[in-house]
């Protein structure tokens, strides 16, 4: 998909679709800014009928309108005025996608409206175009939908330098295709998307963004005695990978501030030994998608180049049971030194995880971010609308909460009190790897906090945000990127 900025009047644009954007306000009032008199009035027309309502992502074609070169005007709901949050302009811009698709259009003028500064709007109107086109049926060989939007031209209203604009709708498409790359990766199943085929994809698109990038394999994992790491792929026939990447080198300048990213890449979660039932078993293959959040962020950030150098790690393993399997009761020794009491092997994700937070802060990281889909418990709190957070870093966590008004993806913090590091003592070990009945979500977190010690640290569990089970109007079913556009937003 093409994406540009068009400083022409809307009236001049030949498209096969306009979409402009209603308030729920604009029914009573008579706001509809930007629009000339002819335009205006057959928009008010088809509100004042009352066959549209401009809820958010309503939509409505009205065909020919008088006065315009556009084939159809799309009239898409944004709901009212004083929520519309930046996220909603990224999310309309996607809605006015998927329309106009459904109309087989080619060319789509989108008008940005609100009062987001127009830099903002057309980054977000790029991302959302993006994210909507995307469909994830990519092994369909029959039935595929195959109608895509060529172009998409982004008008604004108020004027701003054109160089500028130019350059956030570059951001924001940089951003989009980064987070539709998380998504596949995230689709793809798991006898596809095995660690090794991880690591190589992630070796390629490293050498595209331009990111410095190495794999550990099994070999140097166990002379380094990453034992929390290796326990969970014992079982598996497929080797494990520590996918290392950075976005550039440090200019030597003392103390600047290194971030690690550290997402979980589990490519497929049976539970191992601790196996899970059969019903909805298919969905842990997108178990690695922090890790793809990771990846997907990292070649983002290569290419927006942030100030300061970042660190991406992905823990990459598949969990199985076999007569190689670590079982119940095992205890090893991890990276760090301490000794873990494997009471469940289905509590994998912060083994792995152990090493990892271990090993960033070996590579010097001074704040680390951690990624993963690491409980159902944070699924049963908060459900399908906000990942969980927690942690010792306190500014980051109040920036990324902040952020959630740009990026659109919730993000709540829970408690985090010492107390509830007393559910993984263990009777015989340093630690245990899972807590009893209660706040599933918190003890993890303690747990893998024993592996940063006092590095400043913040945990998001993004169980339940990985896969949207229904579709939206500006997306297709399946796996949504979470977290991509939280870590870049961060960093950036
Ligand atoms: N990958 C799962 C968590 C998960 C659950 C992700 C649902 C997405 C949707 C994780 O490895 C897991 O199995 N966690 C266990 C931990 C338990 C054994 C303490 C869980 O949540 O049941
Ligand atoms: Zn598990
Ligand atoms: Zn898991």
């Amino acid at each position: 998909m093409q994406i540009e900025y068009r400083p022409d009047s809307y009236r001049e644009i030949a498209c096969d679709v306009l979409a402009y954007p209603v308030f729920e306000e604009d029914v009573s009032g008579s706001s509809l800014d930007s629009l000339g008199k002819t335009t205006r009035r057959a928009v008010k027309a088809v509100l004042d009928s009352g066959e549209f309502k401009p809820e958010l992502h309503r939509t409505c074609r009205i065909l020919k309108p008088a006065g315009l070169k556009a084939r159809y005007l799309l009239l898409v709901g944004a709901g009212r005025k004083a929520q519309f949050e930046p996220a909603r302009l990224r999310d309309i811009a996607g809605t006015a996608v998927r329309s106009a698709k459904s109309c087989a259009a080619k060319t789509l003028a989108f008008l940005c409206r609100g009062d987001h500064p127009a830099g903002l709007a057309s980054r977000l109107a790029a991302e959302g175009a993006l994210y909507a086109d995307y469909e994830s049926d990519i092994y369909k060989t029959r039935d595929r939908e195959q109608r895509d939007i060529e172009t998409f031209l982004v008008l604004l209203s108020s004027k701003a330098a054109q160089a500028d604009i130019r350059e956030a709708i570059r951001r924001g498409m940089i951003l989009g295709e980064a987070t539709n790359f998380a998504r596949t990766l995230s689709n793809e199943p798991s006898n596809i998307l095995t660690p090794s085929q991880f690591a190589s994809r992630a070796l390629s698109i490293a050498s595209q963004a331009g990111l410095i990038a190495k794999v550990l394999e099994q070999e140097e994992m166990e002379k380094l005695g990453m034992n929390t790491l290796l326990a969970v792929s014992r079982g598996s026939e497929e080797p494990p990978k520590l996918i290392i990447l950075q976005t550039h080198k440090d200019t030597g300048r003392k103390r600047t501030p290194l971030f690690a990213l550290v997402g979980k890449g589990v490519t497929f979660d049976s539970g191992g030994i601790s196996i899970k039932p059969a019903d909805k078993m298919e969905e842990m293959k997108a178990d690695m998608s922090g890790g793809a959040a990771v990846l997907g962020a990292m070649a983002a950030l290569a290419q927006l180049k942030p100030r300061h150098p970042v660190m991406g790690l992905i823990p990459a393993v598949e969990n199985l049971p076999s007569g190689k399997a670590t079982k119940p009761g095992d205890v090893v020794k991890s990276y760090l030194g301490k000794t873990v009491e494997i009471i469940n092997t289905d509590a994998e994700g912060r083994l792995i995880l152990a090493d990892a937070l271990a090993y960033a802060r070996t590579l010097g990281a001074s704040h680390i971010v951690d990624i993963a889909t690491l409980t159902g418990a944070c699924v049963v709190a908060l459900g399908h609308v906000n990942g969980g957070m927690m942690g010792t870093d306190q500014r980051t966590i109040d920036r990324l909460r902040n952020n959630c008004r740009i990026t659109g993806e919730g993000l709540w913090q829970l408690p985090f009190d010492d107390e509830y590091r007393k559910a993984i003592r263990s009777d015989i070990a340093d630690i245990k790897n899972v807590g009893d009945r209660w706040a599933g979500a918190i003890t993890a977190g303690k747990f893998l906090q024993e592996f940063v010690e006092d590095t400043p640290w913040v945990h998001l569990d993004i169980a339940g945000m990985d896969l949207d089970h229904d579709g939206r109007p500006f997306s297709c079913k399946g796996a949504t990127g979470f977290g991509v556009r939280t870590l870049v937003h961060l960093l950036e």
